[in-house]
């Protein structure tokens, strides 16, 4: 079972569109995928999920046609369109709380070979839960856990909020390896910087203690627009990091990108370029991995 986590501390640089991507991408050539949501935003579960209404024309139309008295009526309905089909009563939290219990709050999606463990907003109340009581264990419950699905799935992929945690922390002791996708803004570079302190800090810990480190880093080129800026920042990546940038990038599109949140969809089965780059991805994670 390989395990992938996607982190960048910055938001907004495609961490799920890359997680929902890949694990998509693995079950369509045959794997065994287990999506790990741990991001309390839970973005990643309502897309796999297939939580709250398509924001699709029929669906304004009819909001639209609605007799809505005030705003009141109108966080409401939206409130319920948006959670449309959230029946979900457990998430990663339990998992942390019950770690041998993991089989139990893994759900099926309704793509085959495709489950997953989702997240919601009480996640970040675990965070500090969990830091209530920080000592060196609570930084290997996922290790604990994910050794009752070892045998169970090909590739566990993680999708993360972008800010440090206990739970990243755990996610990235689990890890075979981490993803970072970066664009060339300054916010996602400034992110990239406190997200490899942080593996760099991990992997020290590990050393100390005499653990092995197996976990490897790899850097995501992504939203690439072609223009000299985003080009030069790519080459100097490649200069200084070699190996460890992924050569597949994703350039920026802002039109599938947008058409596939507003509907829910996976954006790697998009028709469009984007759809055929995040594929490519994929080939070069299996081959990472063979
Ligand atoms: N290649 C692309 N070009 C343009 N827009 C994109 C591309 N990939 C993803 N997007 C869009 O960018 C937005 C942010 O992507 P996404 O939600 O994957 O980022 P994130 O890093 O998970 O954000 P957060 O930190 O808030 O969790 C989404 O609306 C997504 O549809
Ligand atoms: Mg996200």
């Amino acid at each position: 079972m390989n395990v992938i986590a996607i982190t960048n501390m910055k938001g907004g640089v495609t961490k799920t569109t890359t997680a929902t991507s890949l694990a998509k991408g693995l079950v369509d050539k045959g794997y065994k995928v287990l999506i790990v949501d741990a991001d309390p935003q839970a973005n990643c579960t309502d897309i796999v999920a297939k939580i709250g209404n398509e924001l699709n024309e029929k669906f304004l139309k009819e909001f639209d046609d609605e007799c809505i008295k005030n705003e009141q009526d109108f966080l409401v309905k939206l409130n319920d369109s948006l959670y449309k089909g959230y029946d979900i009563e457990t998430n990663l939290r339990d998992v942390f709380k019950y770690p041998k219990e993991i089989k139990k709050f893994i759900k099926k999606s309704d793509v085959e070979n495709l489950d997953y463990i989702p997240s919601a907003l009480s996640l970040a109340e675990t965070k500090i839960k969990v830091m209530l009581k920080l000592d060196e264990d609570n930084k290997h419950i996922l290790n604990e856990a994910f050794s009752y699905i070892q045998d169970d799935y090909d590739y566990v992929i993680v999708d993360n909020a972008p800010d440090d945690s206990i739970i990243l922390t755990n996610v990235i002791n689990v890890s075979d390896l981490i993803i970072v996708p970066i664009k060339a803004d300054k916010g996602s570079l400034k992110g990239f910087i406190v997200t490899m302190n942080k593996i760099m800090k991990l992997q020290q810990d590990a050393l100390r203690m005499n653990a092995s480190v197996d976990f490897d880093m790899k850097i995501l080129m992504t939203m690439v627009n072609n223009n000299k800026n985003d080009n030069t920042v790519f080459e100097i990546f490649k200069k200084y990091f070699g190996n460890n940038v992924l050569n597949t990038k994703i350039r920026y599109r802002a039109k599938p990108a947008n058409e596939s949140s507003m509907n829910n969809n996976y954006l790697i089965d998009s028709k469009l370029n984007l759809g055929y780059e995040l594929k490519k991805l994929v080939d070069e994670v299996e081959e990472y991995f063979k």
